[in-house]
């Protein structure tokens, strides 16, 4: 019997994804299976347009496959409605995107205490659970601040902050450092592992950052689509 340290937080088999172009059919990810570990550390590399975005969506139920399954916390995703991804989402992941999709109407302060009163914490803790995690990526003078105001590595951190604040059970980050210095970048890798390390976060990161990606437990490598190593 697997103990809890064990337990799969995530499953995925036999995962492929087509999209429709117009010139014809592109098949962007073919036939990937493999499962990560609660508390596990992962890191997934690979080549510009290898298919790492579109994985890690697939594996967060923010997109479907067209055919295979997805496993989160148990929870067959990829037969779920979009109203039970969300709610699944809400309860379990944090994702940081490649292209921060942060609201520009809110200010940072209110883009990261959003996923806090989406899970029913009154508005008030929310938002100074929110400001401790801005202090924490070192945004404390930017909360007012609307994401358009803020540099690129800012909104980056905006993004970090979002996905940390809720310490969820499964972290997936789509480049996390792509638009830090290394100083900076080397914060947020330390706040990655500490998530990992006090909350148990299980972390699923995409990185072209080799040191990064040799901090994690595991790395496996997409080539066009497909696993080469893992
Ligand atoms: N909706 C779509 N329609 C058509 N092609 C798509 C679509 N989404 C992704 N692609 C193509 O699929 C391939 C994989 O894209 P993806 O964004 O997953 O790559 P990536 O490995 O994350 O690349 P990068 O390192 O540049 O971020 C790319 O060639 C891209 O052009
Ligand atoms: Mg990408």
């Amino acid at each position: 019997m697997p103990t809890d340290s064990t337990r799969s937080v995530l499953t995925v088999s036999h995962l492929a994804k087509s999209v429709q172009t117009v010139d014809g059919p592109l098949t962007i990810l073919h036939d990937i299976s493999f499962s990560v570990a609660e508390g596990e550390s992962l890191a997934i590399v690979g080549a510009s347009g290898s298919g790492k975005s579109t994985l890690l969506g697939l594996l967060a139920g923010l997109d479907t496959p067209t055919s295979g399954q997805v496993y989160l916390m148990d929870k067959d995703i990829s037969a779920a409605s979009e109203d039970q991804r969300a709610q699944i989402r809400s309860q379990h992941v944090g994702f940081v995107f490649q292209s921060f999709q942060l609201i520009d109407h809110l200010s940072a302060l209110e883009n990261v205490q959003l996923p806090l009163e989406l899970k029913g914490m009154p508005r008030h803790e929310a938002s100074a659970k929110a400001q401790v995690w801005l202090e924490k990526v070192g945004l404390g003078e930017r909360l007012n601040h609307r994401p358009k105001t803020l540099s690129g590595g800012e909104q980056q951190r905006v993004a970090l902050a979002r996905a940390f604040v809720t310490q969820p059970d499964v972290l997936f980050a789509d480049e996390p450092t792509g638009s830090l210095d290394e100083v900076t970048g080397q914060t947020i890798i330390d706040l990655l592992f500490s998530l990992n390390q006090d909350s148990g976060s299980t972390l699923i990161l995409v990185t072209h950052d080799l040191a990064l990606a040799q901090r994690c437990q595991r790395q496996m490598v997409i080539n066009a689509g497909n696993i080469v190593t893992s």
